[in-house]
Protein backbone atom coordinates (compact mmCIF):
# COMPACT_ATOMS: atom_id res chain seq x y z
CA UNK A 1 0.00 0.00 0.00
CA UNK A 2 2.39 2.44 -1.59
CA UNK A 3 2.03 6.04 0.05
CA UNK A 4 3.00 8.87 -2.23
CA UNK A 5 3.84 12.58 -2.16
CA UNK A 6 2.42 14.07 -5.80
CA UNK A 7 2.64 17.10 -7.38
CA UNK A 8 0.30 18.67 -10.31
CA UNK A 9 1.63 22.28 -11.99
CA UNK A 10 0.75 21.05 -15.83
CA UNK A 11 -1.14 24.31 -16.07
CA UNK A 12 -2.70 26.93 -13.40
CA UNK A 13 -3.22 24.94 -10.58
CA UNK A 14 -0.15 24.38 -7.83
CA UNK A 15 -1.39 21.16 -6.26
CA UNK A 16 -0.12 18.89 -3.73
CA UNK A 17 -1.23 15.97 -1.92
CA UNK A 18 -0.69 12.59 -0.20
CA UNK A 19 -2.20 9.78 -0.89
CA UNK A 20 -1.97 6.11 0.25
CA UNK A 21 -3.25 3.54 -2.33
CA UNK A 22 -7.31 4.98 -2.68
CA UNK A 23 -7.26 6.97 0.55
CA UNK A 24 -6.27 10.77 0.39
CA UNK A 25 -4.43 11.51 3.18
CA UNK A 26 -4.55 15.74 2.23
CA UNK A 27 -5.09 17.01 -1.17
CA UNK A 28 -3.45 21.32 -1.44
CA UNK A 29 -5.07 22.90 -4.54
CA UNK A 30 -4.08 26.38 -4.98
CA UNK A 31 -6.03 28.22 -8.01
CA UNK A 32 -4.35 31.06 -9.81
CA UNK A 33 -7.61 31.63 -11.58
CA UNK A 34 -7.51 35.10 -10.28
CA UNK A 35 -4.02 35.73 -11.77
CA UNK A 36 -4.82 35.00 -14.90
CA UNK A 37 -8.98 36.05 -15.49
CA UNK A 38 -7.64 39.90 -16.38
CA UNK A 39 -6.01 37.99 -19.36
CA UNK A 40 -8.72 36.25 -20.18
CA UNK A 41 -6.73 32.33 -20.35
CA UNK A 42 -4.39 31.17 -18.87
CA UNK A 43 -0.86 33.08 -19.50
CA UNK A 44 2.33 30.00 -19.42
CA UNK A 45 5.20 32.47 -18.20
CA UNK A 46 2.84 34.11 -15.40
CA UNK A 47 1.89 30.54 -14.30
CA UNK A 48 5.39 28.91 -14.24
CA UNK A 49 6.76 31.40 -12.07
CA UNK A 50 3.46 31.64 -9.77
CA UNK A 51 4.04 27.72 -9.89
CA UNK A 52 8.00 28.81 -8.05
CA UNK A 53 5.96 31.17 -5.44
CA UNK A 54 3.66 28.40 -4.19
CA UNK A 55 4.73 25.17 -4.46
CA UNK A 56 7.45 24.78 -1.27
CA UNK A 57 4.48 25.53 0.73
CA UNK A 58 2.30 23.94 -0.95
CA UNK A 59 3.88 21.04 0.07
CA UNK A 60 4.95 21.64 3.31
CA UNK A 61 0.74 22.15 3.96
CA UNK A 62 -0.26 18.78 2.40
CA UNK A 63 3.20 16.85 4.72
CA UNK A 64 1.47 19.08 7.56
CA UNK A 65 -2.35 17.95 6.84
CA UNK A 66 -2.11 14.30 6.38
CA UNK A 67 0.27 14.25 9.50
CA UNK A 68 2.80 11.94 7.89
CA UNK A 69 6.47 11.77 8.38
CA UNK A 70 9.21 11.35 5.80
CA UNK A 71 9.62 7.52 6.84
CA UNK A 72 6.08 6.99 5.78
CA UNK A 73 6.66 8.69 2.25
CA UNK A 74 7.29 5.37 -0.30
CA UNK A 75 7.79 7.77 -3.23
CA UNK A 76 7.68 10.90 -4.74
CA UNK A 77 5.30 11.73 -8.32
CA UNK A 78 4.56 14.78 -10.38
CA UNK A 79 2.87 14.86 -13.64
CA UNK A 80 5.55 15.36 -16.41
CA UNK A 81 3.37 15.57 -19.84
CA UNK A 82 1.38 16.80 -21.26
CA UNK A 83 1.07 20.39 -20.06
CA UNK A 84 2.68 23.92 -20.34
CA UNK A 85 6.46 23.14 -20.48
CA UNK A 86 7.65 25.60 -17.94
CA UNK A 87 4.74 24.97 -15.38
CA UNK A 88 5.48 21.16 -15.78
CA UNK A 89 8.79 21.78 -14.70
CA UNK A 90 8.50 23.25 -11.54
CA UNK A 91 6.68 20.24 -10.19
CA UNK A 92 9.02 18.23 -11.35
CA UNK A 93 11.71 19.37 -10.79
CA UNK A 94 10.35 19.68 -7.18
CA UNK A 95 9.64 16.28 -7.20
CA UNK A 96 13.36 14.97 -8.33
CA UNK A 97 14.65 17.02 -5.87
CA UNK A 98 12.72 15.91 -2.73
CA UNK A 99 13.13 12.50 -3.94
CA UNK A 100 16.94 12.94 -4.00
CA UNK A 101 17.20 14.39 -0.85
CA UNK A 102 14.90 11.98 0.72
CA UNK A 103 16.25 8.93 -1.00
CA UNK A 104 13.12 8.33 -2.05
CA UNK A 105 11.60 6.52 -5.62
CA UNK A 106 10.66 9.06 -8.31
CA UNK A 107 7.61 8.49 -10.73
CA UNK A 108 6.41 11.12 -13.34
CA UNK A 109 2.91 10.21 -14.53
CA UNK A 110 1.09 11.09 -17.81
CA UNK A 111 -1.79 14.22 -16.47
CA UNK A 112 -4.53 12.08 -18.25
CA UNK A 113 -3.59 8.89 -16.04
CA UNK A 114 -3.97 11.22 -13.14
CA UNK A 115 -7.47 11.99 -14.50
CA UNK A 116 -8.57 8.61 -15.14
CA UNK A 117 -7.58 7.65 -11.22
CA UNK A 118 -9.37 10.66 -10.15
CA UNK A 119 -12.28 7.25 -10.33
CA UNK A 120 -10.38 5.29 -8.07
CA UNK A 121 -10.19 7.67 -5.30
CA UNK A 122 -14.51 7.79 -5.44
CA UNK A 123 -15.14 4.04 -5.35
CA UNK A 124 -12.58 2.37 -3.99
CA UNK A 125 -13.56 -0.85 -5.45
CA UNK A 126 -13.70 0.13 -8.75
CA UNK A 127 -11.62 -2.27 -10.75
CA UNK A 128 -10.63 -2.06 -15.22
CA UNK A 129 -12.33 -2.66 -17.48
CA UNK A 130 -14.30 0.63 -18.38
CA UNK A 131 -14.74 3.99 -20.25
CA UNK A 132 -13.28 7.08 -19.13
CA UNK A 133 -15.08 10.29 -20.69
CA UNK A 134 -12.40 12.54 -20.07
CA UNK A 135 -13.96 16.42 -20.80
CA UNK A 136 -11.14 19.18 -19.95
CA UNK A 137 -10.05 22.84 -20.90
CA UNK A 138 -7.01 20.72 -23.59
CA UNK A 139 -8.73 17.41 -23.75
CA UNK A 140 -11.60 15.62 -24.69
CA UNK A 141 -11.42 11.78 -25.29
CA UNK A 142 -13.09 8.55 -24.48
CA UNK A 143 -10.24 6.32 -22.83
CA UNK A 144 -10.91 2.23 -23.03
CA UNK A 145 -9.33 2.06 -19.40
CA UNK A 146 -8.24 -1.68 -19.60
CA UNK A 147 -5.28 -1.88 -16.63
CA UNK A 148 -3.11 -0.05 -14.92
CA UNK A 149 -1.05 1.78 -17.95
CA UNK A 150 -2.89 0.45 -20.49
CA UNK A 151 -5.30 2.59 -22.44
CA UNK A 152 -6.91 2.59 -25.67
CA UNK A 153 -8.52 5.89 -26.37
CA UNK A 154 -11.46 5.39 -28.80
CA UNK A 155 -12.68 8.79 -29.27
CA UNK A 156 -10.90 12.64 -28.88
CA UNK A 157 -11.74 16.05 -30.89
CA UNK A 158 -10.29 16.92 -33.65
CA UNK A 159 -10.16 20.33 -33.03
CA UNK A 160 -11.52 22.12 -29.75
CA UNK A 161 -11.35 20.70 -26.40
CA UNK A 162 -15.15 20.40 -25.20
CA UNK A 163 -13.45 23.08 -22.13
CA UNK A 164 -11.84 25.09 -24.65
CA UNK A 165 -15.31 25.09 -26.39
CA UNK A 166 -17.04 26.47 -23.53
CA UNK A 167 -14.51 29.32 -22.71
CA UNK A 168 -14.53 30.67 -26.09
CA UNK A 169 -18.02 30.83 -26.94
CA UNK A 170 -18.29 32.56 -22.92
CA UNK A 171 -15.52 35.22 -24.49
CA UNK A 172 -18.14 35.65 -27.41
CA UNK A 173 -20.89 36.32 -25.09
CA UNK A 174 -18.47 38.49 -22.85
CA UNK A 175 -19.14 36.13 -19.74
CA UNK A 176 -15.51 36.25 -18.24
CA UNK A 177 -13.30 33.35 -17.90
CA UNK A 178 -13.07 30.55 -17.23
CA UNK A 179 -16.21 29.96 -19.39
CA UNK A 180 -17.25 26.41 -18.32
CA UNK A 181 -18.93 28.14 -14.65
CA UNK A 182 -20.39 31.11 -15.89
CA UNK A 183 -22.58 29.63 -19.00
CA UNK A 184 -23.29 26.92 -16.61
CA UNK A 185 -24.89 29.56 -14.48
CA UNK A 186 -26.68 31.36 -17.16
CA UNK A 187 -28.12 28.69 -19.22
CA UNK A 188 -30.17 27.77 -15.96
CA UNK A 189 -32.34 30.56 -17.06
CA UNK A 190 -32.14 29.89 -20.87
CA UNK A 191 -34.31 27.86 -22.93
CA UNK A 192 -31.84 24.63 -24.85
CA UNK A 193 -34.27 24.37 -27.70
CA UNK A 194 -34.39 28.38 -28.07
CA UNK A 195 -31.69 28.14 -31.10
CA UNK A 196 -30.90 24.78 -32.84
CA UNK A 197 -26.77 24.30 -33.53
CA UNK A 198 -24.64 21.63 -35.14
CA UNK A 199 -23.35 19.12 -32.82
CA UNK A 200 -20.28 18.93 -34.90
CA UNK A 201 -20.22 15.50 -36.34
CA UNK A 202 -16.73 14.13 -37.88
CA UNK A 203 -16.33 12.75 -41.31
CA UNK A 204 -14.62 9.49 -42.01
CA UNK A 205 -13.48 9.19 -45.30
CA UNK A 206 -15.08 6.36 -46.69
CA UNK A 207 -18.42 8.08 -46.03
CA UNK A 208 -20.46 8.73 -43.20
CA UNK A 209 -19.44 9.97 -39.62
CA UNK A 210 -17.11 8.99 -36.70
CA UNK A 211 -18.81 7.61 -34.27
CA UNK A 212 -17.13 8.62 -31.34
CA UNK A 213 -15.03 11.66 -32.50
CA UNK A 214 -16.22 15.15 -31.69
CA UNK A 215 -15.46 18.44 -33.23
CA UNK A 216 -16.51 21.86 -31.77
CA UNK A 217 -15.20 24.26 -33.90
CA UNK A 218 -17.86 24.73 -35.99
CA UNK A 219 -20.48 24.57 -33.24
CA UNK A 220 -18.22 27.99 -32.17
CA UNK A 221 -18.48 29.02 -35.31
CA UNK A 222 -22.37 28.54 -35.39
CA UNK A 223 -22.65 30.78 -32.38
CA UNK A 224 -20.66 33.15 -33.67
CA UNK A 225 -22.56 33.49 -36.91
CA UNK A 226 -25.84 33.80 -34.58
CA UNK A 227 -24.69 36.24 -32.04
CA UNK A 228 -23.45 38.33 -35.89
CA UNK A 229 -26.95 38.16 -36.91
CA UNK A 230 -28.75 38.84 -33.42
CA UNK A 231 -26.85 42.00 -33.16
CA UNK A 232 -27.55 43.06 -36.18
CA UNK A 233 -31.23 42.69 -35.87
CA UNK A 234 -30.81 44.86 -32.92
CA UNK A 235 -32.42 44.27 -29.40
CA UNK A 236 -30.87 42.62 -26.45
CA UNK A 237 -28.89 39.77 -27.28
CA UNK A 238 -30.36 36.92 -25.56
CA UNK A 239 -27.57 36.05 -23.98
CA UNK A 240 -29.31 32.80 -21.60
CA UNK A 241 -31.02 31.23 -24.31
CA UNK A 242 -27.54 31.13 -26.46
CA UNK A 243 -25.54 29.84 -23.55
CA UNK A 244 -28.64 26.79 -23.01
CA UNK A 245 -29.07 25.97 -26.22
CA UNK A 246 -25.10 25.75 -26.85
CA UNK A 247 -24.61 23.96 -23.70
CA UNK A 248 -27.67 21.46 -24.36
CA UNK A 249 -25.69 20.57 -27.63
CA UNK A 250 -22.48 20.06 -26.53
CA UNK A 251 -23.50 17.72 -23.31
CA UNK A 252 -25.70 15.75 -26.50
CA UNK A 253 -22.76 15.41 -28.66
CA UNK A 254 -20.85 13.84 -25.81
CA UNK A 255 -23.60 11.69 -23.81
CA UNK A 256 -24.58 9.84 -27.61
CA UNK A 257 -20.85 9.31 -28.21
CA UNK A 258 -20.19 7.90 -24.82
CA UNK A 259 -23.04 5.86 -24.18
CA UNK A 260 -22.52 4.50 -27.99
CA UNK A 261 -18.82 3.87 -27.09
CA UNK A 262 -19.24 2.09 -24.14
CA UNK A 263 -21.79 -0.49 -25.63
CA UNK A 264 -19.91 -0.37 -28.66
CA UNK A 265 -16.95 -1.66 -27.00
CA UNK A 266 -18.96 -4.00 -24.15
CA UNK A 267 -17.84 -1.43 -20.95
CA UNK A 268 -20.92 -0.98 -18.74
CA UNK A 269 -19.41 1.89 -16.45
CA UNK A 270 -18.84 5.46 -17.40
CA UNK A 271 -16.30 7.23 -15.72
CA UNK A 272 -16.33 11.23 -15.97
CA UNK A 273 -13.35 13.53 -15.40
CA UNK A 274 -12.14 16.80 -16.22
CA UNK A 275 -13.48 20.29 -15.60
CA UNK A 276 -16.75 19.80 -17.84
CA UNK A 277 -18.05 16.59 -15.64
CA UNK A 278 -18.89 19.30 -13.29
CA UNK A 279 -21.35 21.08 -16.10
CA UNK A 280 -24.91 20.26 -15.02
CA UNK A 281 -26.59 19.45 -18.70
CA UNK A 282 -23.93 16.83 -18.99
CA UNK A 283 -24.49 15.22 -15.99
CA UNK A 284 -28.91 15.38 -16.24
CA UNK A 285 -28.20 14.27 -20.10
CA UNK A 286 -25.52 11.23 -19.61
CA UNK A 287 -27.38 9.99 -16.34
CA UNK A 288 -30.74 9.47 -18.01
CA UNK A 289 -28.99 8.18 -21.36
CA UNK A 290 -27.07 5.51 -18.86
CA UNK A 291 -29.88 4.47 -16.94
CA UNK A 292 -32.06 4.03 -20.11
CA UNK A 293 -29.18 1.42 -21.37
CA UNK A 294 -28.63 -0.11 -17.94
CA UNK A 295 -25.08 1.46 -17.65
CA UNK A 296 -23.53 3.08 -14.16
CA UNK A 297 -22.12 6.37 -14.68
CA UNK A 298 -19.67 7.77 -12.29
CA UNK A 299 -18.69 11.51 -11.51
CA UNK A 300 -16.26 12.06 -9.18
CA UNK A 301 -16.72 15.05 -6.57
CA UNK A 302 -15.33 17.99 -8.35
CA UNK A 303 -12.47 18.37 -6.46
CA UNK A 304 -11.09 15.23 -8.04
CA UNK A 305 -12.43 16.13 -11.37
CA UNK A 306 -10.37 19.48 -12.14
CA UNK A 307 -6.74 19.28 -12.22
CA UNK A 308 -5.68 18.32 -8.72
CA UNK A 309 -2.43 16.04 -7.49
CA UNK A 310 -4.50 13.33 -5.32
CA UNK A 311 -5.51 11.72 -8.59
CA UNK A 312 -1.30 12.03 -9.63
CA UNK A 313 -0.27 10.31 -6.57
CA UNK A 314 -3.52 7.83 -6.28
CA UNK A 315 -1.86 6.67 -10.12
CA UNK A 316 2.18 6.41 -8.92
CA UNK A 317 0.36 4.24 -6.15
CA UNK A 318 -0.58 2.24 -8.29
CA UNK A 319 2.26 2.18 -10.81
CA UNK A 320 5.13 2.00 -7.55
CA UNK A 321 3.07 -1.10 -5.96
CA UNK A 322 3.91 -3.06 -9.56
CA UNK A 323 7.69 -2.32 -9.19
CA UNK A 324 7.40 0.68 -11.49
CA UNK A 325 9.73 3.99 -11.08
CA UNK A 326 10.79 6.60 -13.70
CA UNK A 327 14.31 7.64 -13.88
CA UNK A 328 15.43 10.37 -13.15
CA UNK A 329 16.83 11.73 -16.51
CA UNK A 330 12.88 11.58 -16.92
CA UNK A 331 12.08 15.05 -18.74
CA UNK A 332 8.68 16.83 -19.64
CA UNK A 333 6.56 17.13 -22.73
CA UNK A 334 3.82 19.25 -23.84
CA UNK A 335 2.21 16.59 -26.13
CA UNK A 336 2.24 12.75 -25.12
CA UNK A 337 -0.22 10.01 -26.26
CA UNK A 338 -1.67 8.00 -22.97
CA UNK A 339 -0.54 4.83 -25.11
CA UNK A 340 2.73 6.23 -24.19
CA UNK A 341 2.47 6.33 -20.37
CA UNK A 342 3.93 3.20 -19.70
CA UNK A 343 6.91 4.16 -21.05
CA UNK A 344 7.90 6.68 -17.97
CA UNK A 345 8.67 3.80 -16.04
CA UNK A 346 11.49 1.04 -15.62
CA UNK A 347 11.49 -1.76 -13.12
CA UNK A 348 12.47 -0.53 -9.35
CA UNK A 349 16.39 -0.96 -9.90
CA UNK A 350 16.51 -0.68 -13.44
CA UNK A 351 16.20 3.30 -12.95
CA UNK A 352 20.14 3.96 -13.33
CA UNK A 353 20.33 1.97 -16.20
CA UNK A 354 18.36 4.50 -18.50
CA UNK A 355 18.68 7.84 -19.95
O1 LIG B 1 -9.90 19.89 -15.81
P1 LIG B 1 -9.79 21.37 -15.76
O2 LIG B 1 -9.91 22.04 -14.42
O3 LIG B 1 -8.43 21.87 -16.33
C1 LIG B 1 -7.81 21.32 -17.44
O4 LIG B 1 -8.11 21.80 -18.54
O5 LIG B 1 -6.98 20.38 -17.24
O6 LIG B 1 -10.88 21.93 -16.76
C2 LIG B 1 -11.09 23.31 -16.93
C3 LIG B 1 -12.19 23.50 -17.95
C4 LIG B 1 -12.37 24.95 -18.36
O7 LIG B 1 -12.37 25.02 -19.76
C5 LIG B 1 -13.72 25.31 -17.75
O8 LIG B 1 -14.41 26.28 -18.52
C6 LIG B 1 -14.44 23.99 -17.77
O9 LIG B 1 -13.44 23.03 -17.42
N1 LIG B 1 -15.55 23.93 -16.81
C7 LIG B 1 -16.85 23.76 -17.16
C8 LIG B 1 -17.61 23.86 -15.97
N2 LIG B 1 -16.75 24.06 -14.93
C9 LIG B 1 -15.49 24.10 -15.46
N3 LIG B 1 -17.40 23.57 -18.37
C10 LIG B 1 -18.74 23.44 -18.42
N4 LIG B 1 -19.54 23.54 -17.34
C11 LIG B 1 -19.03 23.73 -16.10
N5 LIG B 1 -19.84 23.82 -15.04
ZN1 LIG C 1 -6.34 18.33 -16.34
Amino acid sequence: MATILAIETSCDETAVAIVKKRQVLSSIVTSQIDTHRRYGGVVPEVASRQHLELIDDAIEQALETAGVPWTDIDGVAATCAPGLVGALLVGLSAAKTLALVRQKPFLGVHHLEGHIYAAYLTDRDLEPPFLCLLVSGGHTSLIHVKDCGIYETLGQTRDDAAGEAFDKVARLLDLGYPGGPAIDKIAKTGNPKAFPLPEGKVKVPNGGFHPYDTSFSGLKTAVLRLVQRLKAEGGELPVADIAASFQHTVARALTKRAIRCALDANLSTIVVGGGVAANSSLRQQLQAAAEEHHLRVLFPPMKYCTDNAAMLGCAASEHLSRGRVSPMTLGVQSRMSLSEALNLYVASGDEGMRG
